[in-house]
């Protein structure tokens, strides 16, 4: 008699991956509410015999990088995103809230890649070629390099990618790298795309990872380069998996207000480039456009001088940006004063609070406190804590800064203010956007003092003797 199996559940959290033999309410290994979803048991995979590969482990010194490793999109900010441009055989993963722009970009960047002469691939899972093609009309460009296919099947997918080798750039080249078929392909998104033999739904957490895995193998096989775009949950995070972003070697998020009309993409993980770097455009009518002055973006459009308003330089990544720090402070109607914070780190903000209260005896209890960065952006370094700090010590004392003072600079515990690095592009910056003076650590010893006609600069030991400088403590 044949004896039929009858498919095993399981419970699979969606956030972490644990799995469980019941269905429970909050999952154990990582505590998140209502995450577990029923999935069909995998069979154990069989045991292979060990076999050699194709490939031999090599010694490094007789390893030979092959030519242009790096392909430049053209769309500039997005190339220094990356390092210089899109790495052959990498896998990227392109996260953010609906409606940010992540379709959008990458249709720019494949356009451009394909007016290059480049053989890209563009699968929309979400949207009918029609629907892109819309888009690709909106962004005004058409070229015959750039294939469009709607499809949410995994191995279809693969097949067209395969499909593509025989008649790639390359291959008309006449190249013996032919076998890597398109040069790039774009997945949008992946949470759409399943694997008919796995069970489960689009998006759940086995499907998500058995695809992104076997497109990256994929990738690597051939050299093919690939986009991945994520869903975002509201908490941030690409939905799902953690896993995923552990698979692939660039993980990018869009940041900023889906409601302004500027975008901000971080490169969060990058394996051939810098983190913590970020690109930033405009949404306009016919796409995303880089913005040639982002430093004005992020400082508010105010007239007068305001209590509780101080611009600080601060790096991200490579680049150098002006950043508005406003503080608000008021007195607090409830027992336990509230403390907010957005676009500054909130521990800092609270040892700061501590040092003015200790330091410079300007207390704070039963008074609520707001610190924001202005336009969305996200500022973490220490250098901007003397500016967190001024801009909190003038909200309290209701006496503004001169408008054209900047200051940069790490406070410590005891008061002091101590070096930043990189003090020469700052001041550079804030030269250039016209600020006549500057507040930075006597500790920073690297000034270079040529190079600073138009703006004075004012070097300080402690946060109480800035204060005298700006006269903050004064009588109002
Ligand atoms: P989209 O790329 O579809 O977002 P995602 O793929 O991240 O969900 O972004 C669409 C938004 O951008 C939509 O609100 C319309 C707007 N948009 C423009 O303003 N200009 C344009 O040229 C395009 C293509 C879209
Ligand atoms: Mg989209």
């Amino acid at each position: 008699m044949v004896q039929i199996k009858k498919p095993k559940h399981i419970y699979v959290c969606q956030n972490c991956g644990a799995q469980s033999p019941k269905w429970l309410g909050r999952c154990n290994e990582c505590g998140e509410w209502n995450s577990l979803i029923e999935e069909t048991a995998l069979p154990l995979p069989k045991r292979t015999n060990l076999v050699l590969g194709a490939e031999k482990p090599l010694p490094l010194s007789q390893i030979k990088q092959p030519k242009n490793i790096r392909t430049p999109t053209g769309l500039l900010e997005f190339d220094r995103l990356l390092g210089g441009g899109i790495v052959k055989g990498s896998v990227i993963l392109l996260g953010g809230d609906p409606g940010i722009g992540k379709s959008t970009i990458l249709l720019q960047v494949c356009s451009k890649l394909a007016l290059n002469g480049l053989k890209v691939l563009y699968v929309s899972a979400e949207e009918s070629i029609f629907q892109t093609k819309m888009r690709a009309e909106r962004l005004k460009t058409n070229s015959d390099n750039l294939l469009l296919v709607s499809e949410t099947n995994l191995n279809t997918i693969i097949a067209y990618i395969n499909e593509f080798a025989s008649h790639s750039a390359l291959a008309e080249r006449g190249s013996p790298e032919a076998a890597g078929g398109p040069d790039l392909v774009v997945i949008d998104s992946i949470q759409m795309i399943y694997k008919s033999e796995l069970p489960g739904a689009p998006g759940t957490l086995t499907q998500l990872r058995e695809c992104a895995t076997e497109l990256v193998y994929l990738a690597k096989r051939q050299g093919v380069s690939l986009c991945l775009i994520g869903h975002v949950t509201k908490e941030g995070a690409i939905a799902g998996p953690k896993s995923l972003e552990h698979i692939v070697d660039t993980v990018l998020y869009f940041e900023g207000d889906r409601f302004q009309s500027f975008r901000i993409l971080r490169a969060v993980k990058n394996r051939f480039g810098s983190t913590n770097e970020i690109a930033i455009f405009e949404m306009q009518e016919s796409g995303l456009t880089e913005v040639a002055n982002p430093s004005g973006l992020f400082i508010s459009q105010r007239e007068e001088e305001t209590p509780g308003s101080v611009v600080v330089p601060t790096i991200i990544g490579t680049r150098t940006l002006l950043v508005e720090i406003q503080a608000l402070t008021a007195r607090s109607y409830y027992a336990t004063p509230a403390r907010r914070v957005s676009g500054v780190d909130f521990n800092r903000t609270m040892m700061i609070l501590a040092v003015l209260e200790r330091r410079i005896n300007l207390a704070s209890g039963g008074q609520d406190v707001f610190v924001n960065a202005v336009g969305g952006v996200q500022v973490d370094e220490p250098a901007a804590d003397l500016g967190i700090a001024l801009a909190i010590a003038s909200s309290m004392k209701n006496k503004p800064l001169p408008k054209k003072i900047i200051c940069v600079g790490e406070v410590g515990l005891s008061g002091e203010v101590r070096a930043v690095n990189q003090i020469n592009n700052r001041i550079k910056e804030a030269q250039r956007m016209g600020f006549k003076q500057i507040i930075l650590p006597k500790q920073n010893n690297d000034v270079n003092l040529t190079d600073t006609k138009g703006i004075t600069i004012s070097k300080v030991s402690s946060l109480y003797e800035t204060l005298d400088i700006i006269n903050i403590l004064g009588k109002q």
